[in-house]
């Protein structure tokens, strides 16, 4: 398996797991546009790049800033004629309990996180749907997945992320594109003082990178969130239970309650295909199935 000959963008990949992506990805054949806030960040992890026998370019640009990432997806074009794979990553933290947390700090790690991927991915879309290839991984969390304390905004915007994947998956399907999520744990300037001493010496970024040969590969899989640390690989699915028919009528919601055991019960739970399952299992519970009542197509 190799990446030879394809394009990879890796957002914030100065330092840290974007460091670790962008290398792991030249060592395999990728040619890699190395990103990040700060010129001579991105600089240094092109030179390790290129003092491994690869070949990458160094974009200084914010991710949350529109013209600086069409500035690089100009540039990149111009040096190797296509994009096939973006790693959004970048990102930061502005951790703070709910109750002390501002609005400015949600907005910021928002902004960040989600709208900067979004950003990243719009600049590459129309690139990646007319080559009918692409490859885009969401950075996610386990924060955004399950919760973590003191982390309202962070939390918010990765478990966006995922849901930004879902409907990018569908979208692209027809051209190729893959859109998948990485949930990582890795000792890095973001979880300083975060994890214990002992468990970071067993985060090594670098081993959470491998996994973008089966993201980004050419039979990767779609819609997949990945979680990875220490060597350790796992899958998380956002799934729908079966779920308890109340009917409809008086005590609707005092049946909910008395039987919410069976609402909740993952006995024969699914992952849906794409979000109008819930209301086609809906609609065929309540007694009204005809095919293609619900229809998830382009509008
Ligand atoms: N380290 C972990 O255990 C962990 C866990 C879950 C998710 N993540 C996610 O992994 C990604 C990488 O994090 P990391 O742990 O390597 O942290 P890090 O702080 O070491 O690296 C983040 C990089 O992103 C860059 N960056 C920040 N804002 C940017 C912007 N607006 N535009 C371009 N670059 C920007 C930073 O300069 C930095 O180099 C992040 O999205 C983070 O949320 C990390």
């Amino acid at each position: 398996m190799s990446l030879d000959a394809r394009i990879a963008i890796v957002t914030g990949s100065g330092g840290g797991l974007g460091r670790a992506h962008a290398l792991y990805l030249a060592s395999k054949g990728a040619k890699v546009v190395v990103n990040d806030l700060s010129q001579e960040a991105a600089d240094r992890v092109a030179a390790e790049i290129a003092a491994a026998g690869g070949e990458a370019i160094a974009v200084a640009a914010s991710v949350t800033d529109e013209a600086g990432v069409a500035a690089m997806v100009g540039r990149t074009l111009k040096t190797w004629g296509r994009i096939d794979i973006l790693v959004n990553n970048a990102g930061i933290l502005r951790d703070k309990s709910f109750a002390k947390m501002t609005m400015d700090d949600f907005r910021l790690v928002v902004d960040v996180h989600l709208i900067g991927a979004a950003i990243c991915c719009k600049a590459v879309w129309e690139t990646m749907r007319s080559q009918g290839y692409g490859r885009i991984v969401m950075t996610t969390s386990s924060s955004g997945l399950y919760g973590n304390f003191g982390q309202a905004n962070y939390g918010a915007a990765k478990m966006a992320l995922v849901g930004l994947m879902q409907t990018l998956a569908i979208e692209g399907a027809k051209n190729d594109i893959r859109v998948n999520c990485l949930a990582p744990t890795a000792a890095t300037g973001m979880t300083e003082g975060v994890l214990s001493e002992e468990s970071l010496r067993l985060l090594d970024p670098a081993l959470v990178s491998p996994d973008l040969l089966t993201l980004v590969g050419e039979d990767a899989p779609t819609r997949a969130i990945l979680c990875a640390g220490a060597g350790n690989f796992a899958a998380a699915h956002v799934t729908l239970t079966d779920g308890f028919y109340a009917g409809m009528g008086d005590g609707v919601g005092e049946r909910v309650a008395a039987n919410w055991d069976a609402v909740a019960d993952r006995a024969g739970e699914m992952v849906p295909a794409y979000g109008f399952t819930q209301a086609e299992r809906e609609l065929a519970k309540a007694g009204f199935a005809p095919q293609g009542v619900v229809v998830a197509g382009a509008r």
